[in-house]
């Protein structure tokens, strides 16, 4: 099969269409897919730079070993493990795992769930691990409820998209940060107030946020604790932020009443179920920028890390139809 190795760390041109022997069943609870198109998000982009250093604990150190990037995927279960009930042969499934930009992957059924009825397999491989760290961070840590003035930094990337249509799910007011062109985009998918971040700055106006859902990271603890509520909670949910400053927030939330807490998003069964039922009612859609062919996987790299993606980057298989 083909797939795409990470070759070394720093550069997008680091990727390399190989081709290596396919994966088959291991487990009895295994899943095998003729995979239809997978995903890239900020996390790969940090796995492809090697920084933060832990990261070349899991791709390899000192230089990377055989790693196959991403972690989102859609396609079609062509085998199961004998203890697998709730999927067969051809059903259609989503999930995120490591290692899913390859034409053929296997995992525990755990990790899957069946495609929304109305979204294609490159629409749903673009769901996964971004949706489901929105919906962790605004339904589970940000603890949004219906009423609540919710700010969304970086409105308009992977995570974002999805944080604005999932806090409006929860009922609060939306005010969505971005670039003024993007404003049109974010609106549209249900914010209230769009501010853009190169004509103002958000921490320097009067509004104050119940929950703000950080993707950037790109100002000072102290900024927005300026514009919380007094019992407001800040979510740095940016690897770009870094441990030191993750740790200061949560550390001044033992002394103040403001609370700032991180998370990992694990998606767990009832999330994806959670997902696919908002996707199948029409309250939630993948907003997908651009699709490359997964021998473009550098190009698709290059873009990303340029850190200004509208929604979502999907890799295409090659015998997708
Ligand atoms: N907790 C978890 O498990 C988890 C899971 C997934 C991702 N994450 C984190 O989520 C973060 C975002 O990931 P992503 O996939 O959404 O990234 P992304 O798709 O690359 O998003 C980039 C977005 O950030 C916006 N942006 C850039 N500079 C900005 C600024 N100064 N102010 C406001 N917005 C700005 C860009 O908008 P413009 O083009 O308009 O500038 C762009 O839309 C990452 O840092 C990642 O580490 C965490």
């Amino acid at each position: 099969m083909k797939a795409i190795i990470q070759t070394a760390y720093g550069s997008p041109g680091t990727f390399e269409l190989r081709e290596i022997p396919a994966p088959s069943l291991k487990r009895p609870d295994d899943v095998l897919i003729n995979v239809h198109a997978a995903a890239i998000h900020a996390g790969d982009v940090f796995m492809m730079r090697g920084v933060p250093v832990f990261t070349r604990f899991v791709v390899g150190f000192p230089t990377p070993r055989n790693y196959i990037p991403g972690f989102d995927v859609a396609g079609v279960v062509t085998a199961v493990g004998d203890r697998v009930t709730q999927l067969k042969p051809g059903d259609r499934v989503y999930g995120t795992f490591p290692h899913t930009c390859a034409e053929v992957v296997v995992t525990r059924a755990t990790k899957l769930a069946h495609v929304p009825s109305n979204l294609s397999l490159s629409e749903a491989a673009a769901v996964p691990v971004s949706a489901s760290a929105a919906l962790i961070g605004i339904r589970d840590v940000g603890k949004v409820r219906s009423g609540m003035k919710v700010l969304i930094n970086g409105a308009s990337g992977g995570v974002g998209t999805y944080a604005v249509q999932i806090a409006k799910v929860y009922g609060a007011e939306v005010t969505g940060v971005c670039s003024g062109k993007n404003e049109v985009l974010v609106r549209s998918i249900g914010a209230d107030h769009v501010i853009d971040y190169t004509r103002q700055d958000f921490t320097d106006g009067e509004a104050r946020y119940d929950v703000i859902l950080d993707q950037v990271a790109n100002h000072p603890l102290a900024a927005y604790r300026r514009v919380l509520t007094p019992s407001g909670r800040y979510i740095p949910n940016s690897g770009h932020s870094g441990m030191p400053f993750i740790l200061k927030s949560m550390l001044a939330s033992i002394f103040i009443r403001q609370q700032a807490s991180t998370y990992f998003a694990e998606p767990k069964p009832r999330d994806l179920a959670a997902l696919t039922q908002l996707i199948e009612a029409g309250k939630l859609k993948p907003i997908i920028d651009r699709t490359y062919a997964l021998a473009e996987a550098s190009d698709a790299f290059a873009y990303l890390n340029e850190g200004h993606a509208r929604g979502k980057v999907v890799l295409i298989m090659p015998d997708a139809s």
